[in-house]
């Protein structure tokens, strides 16, 4: 009896990982295509950008902070930043994105061309959203 339950619970681990994984792929190619649609005319496929126009968004360090990320999706980003020693000051428009595109598309560029982060979810989307509203600041 103890074993059969012990069975039953691997059992729904395993599924429960299985259907976590799921999760993570879909959000990967969701966020492939929110990233196509509303990123890639100036970050380009490869997510190196255009030096000196549009930064690279691979491996660069600066994807860190899931917060600014949100951030610069809904307010957009201007003044001077600095990437990988390459100085920017232009401007980008902010995007109009659902929380879970907004999810979608911060766990793609996290998880393409080199970069590693762990994923973010639907609800940290929203929170970092209230923290933008009640006066956030990137930098
Ligand atoms: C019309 C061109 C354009 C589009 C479309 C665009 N960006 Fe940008 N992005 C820029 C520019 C220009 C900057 C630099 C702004 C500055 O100099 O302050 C920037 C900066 C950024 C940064 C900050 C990079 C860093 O190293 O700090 C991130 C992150 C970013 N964009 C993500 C995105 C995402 C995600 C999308 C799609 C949802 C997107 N961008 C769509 C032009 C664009």
């Amino acid at each position: 009896m103890k074993k059969a339950i012990l069975f039953i619970s691997l059992g729904m681990m395993a599924l429960a990982s299985q259907s976590f994984k799921q999760a993570n792929s879909s959000s990967l190619s969701n966020g492939k295509n929110v990233y196509e649609t509303y990123c890639m005319s100036c970050h380009m496929d490869n997510g190196a950008g255009v030096s000196g126009a549009f930064p690279s968004l691979a491996k660069t360090g600066n994807l860190a902070d899931k917060n600014r990320l949100v951030k610069i999706i809904l307010q957009g980003v201007r003044g001077p930043i600095n990437v990988k020693g390459t100085k920017y000051d232009g401007e980008m428009a902010s995007i109009s994105l659902s929380d879970k595109e907004t999810a979608d598309v911060i766990n793609y560029i996290r998880n393409s061309w080199g970069n590693k982060a762990p994923m973010i979810t639907v609800a940290e989307v929203a929170a970092a959203k209230k923290a933008v509203v009640k006066g956030y600041q990137a930098y």
